[in-house]
């Protein structure tokens, strides 16, 4: 009988849908469309179902996050603005439990001084920041190995 494969859900906040074209020497020329195409590639590889979600309201965002429960295996998250100002997405995130990444694409450290907190790193598993795109890869590729380990760890 085929497994099921294990699932991950992609957040992007705020602002994410205008990559490509928003402030193109921080994010890049990449719009959020290729890059989500390039990562469903990336997530078939794995043998992981990738599925993503993009909002600019919070609300919207934390109803993702619940409905995640009991569903989603993993969450990578680029909270972008609501990293510096949401404690109702952390609430959010920690009331379902699920491990997270964060990423960011930029450095958030060597921005404006009110970037470089972030109410989700404490509780993540970690931070990706300043890789520009390669972060979703990297904390893709991190995420499927934490979730092979967790099965193998199950299994014995
Ligand atoms: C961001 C960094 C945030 O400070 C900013 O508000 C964003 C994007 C990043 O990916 O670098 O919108 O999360």
């Amino acid at each position: 009988m085929k497994k099921n494969k294990m699932k991950i859900l992609l957040i992007n906040g705020p602002n994410l849908n205008l990559l490509g074209t928003r402030e193109t020497s921080i994010y890049g020329k990449t719009t959020l469309k290729n890059l989500l195409n390039d990562l469903r590639k990336e997530a078939d590889n794995l043998n992981i179902e990738l599925i993503d979600t993009q909002s600019n309201a919070e609300h919207v965002l934390i109803e993702k996050i619940h409905t995640a429960k009991d569903i989603i295996n993993y969450i990578i998250i680029n909270p972008a603005a609501f990293s510096h100002t949401s404690i109702a997405i952390r609430d959010a995130l920690m009331a379902i439990d699920i491990p997270f990444i964060e990423v960011h694409i930029s450095n958030i450290y060597a921005r404006e001084h009110f970037r470089s907190h972030s109410w989700l790193s404490d509780i993540s598993q970690g931070v990706i920041c300043g890789l520009g795109m390669d972060g979703y890869f990297w904390a893709l590729k991190t995420a499927a190995k934490r979730l092979l380990d967790m099965q193998i760890y199950k299994k014995k």
